[in-house]
């Protein structure tokens, strides 16, 4: 089946409190593992290309690597540009087959984040491709920011209703205690704020940063309001451990029984991730809308 939106697949999971699993990937390898996972799930995932990947494959290889797994796939897909700061590489990937694109305008000013996303919002709405926007600053946990730095980037409640209005956002990323990479200790969301963030916006909340948190925070996010959870670092190190790791045990010296073992890890830390996120099983009755 064809690429869909990530909106029409956020529709279905906030209905029924389900978060819809959301993957960055880099290459063949990782992207037929995420595939395989949600089959073997018979869940819908997003399949997420970030500037960084873009930048090593190029978008004609990313889109025609989205475009065949989509088309063998029995389980719907969406191709998403993540995190993208650069208005070029936005209007790229929605001539390039992107189905979705999130503007990250997180380190501009409240006024242009603003600006510069209802203006995404247009251009991709023109185009039938959905839009997720960030405000607040979701953290990278290798910046080493204080408590009080983190809480203060935390997305404001009371922002909330009029930057989703102003921009006409399909689903808004919140920065409410995760941060990108590997925590050094426990992360703490703010969940009192969430429930506010929630209050005041009725479309699909985003969680980034979704290595390292707790599956009973998880599950708590999703009973607030998140439905969409974004994983990548897990997924390298499970592909990076596992070559290390088979190096070290056996002498190889043909790429292919290593990215055998590399994509064998990284199905496994999908489907777990599936499964935290209730994704399980829920492709036939989204299939069954479109
Ligand atoms: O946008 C991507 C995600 O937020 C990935 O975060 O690498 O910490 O899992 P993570
Ligand atoms: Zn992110």
């Amino acid at each position: 089946m064809p690429l869909v939106t990530a909106a029409c697949l956020l529709e279905h999971a906030q209905a029924n409190t389900y978060a819809i699993p959301s993957f960055n990937f880099h290459d063949l390898v990782d992207l037929q593992a995420i595939v395989t996972a949600a089959e073997a799930e018979a869940a819908p995932v997003i399949l997420m290309a970030s500037e960084g990947t873009i930048r090593f494959a190029g978008f004609p290889y990313i889109e025609a690597l989205a475009r065949v797994a989509a088309s063998q796939a029995k389980v719907p897909l969406a191709l998403h540009l993540d995190h993208g700061r650069e208005l070029d590489n936005i209007m790229k990937g929605i001539r390039h087959g992107f189905t979705s694109v999130m503007f990250d305008g997180s380190h501009l000013a409240y006024a242009e984040n603003v600006r510069l996303t209802n203006w995404v919002v247009d251009v991709a709405h023109r185009a039938g491709i959905s839009v997720e926007g960030e405000l607040g600053q979701i953290p990278g946990t290798e910046d080493d920011i204080s408590v009080a730095e983190q809480a203060a980037g935390m997305t404001d409640p009371g922002l909330v209703a009029e930057y989703v209005e102003r921009t006409g956002v399909d689903a808004l990323a919140v920065a409410i205690g995760t941060a990108h990479g590997l925590y050094k200790g426990e992360p703490q969301l703010d969940f009192d704020r969430l429930a506010a963030i929630r209050q005041a916006a009725v479309i699909p909340l985003v969680l980034h940063g979704g290595t390292g948190v707790p599956d009973a925070t998880v599950r708590q996010a999703i009973n607030l309001g998140i439905c969409k959870l974004n994983v990548g670092t897990d997924l390298r190190l499970a592909y990076t451990g596992s070559i290390d790791q088979a190096l070290k045990e056996h002498e190889i010296n043909d790429p292919r029984p290593l990215l055998d073992i590399a994509r064998e890890a990284v199905i496994e830390v999908v489907r777990d991730k599936i499964r935290l996120c209730g994704a399980s099983g829920q492709a036939k009755a989204i299939k069954a809308q479109l």
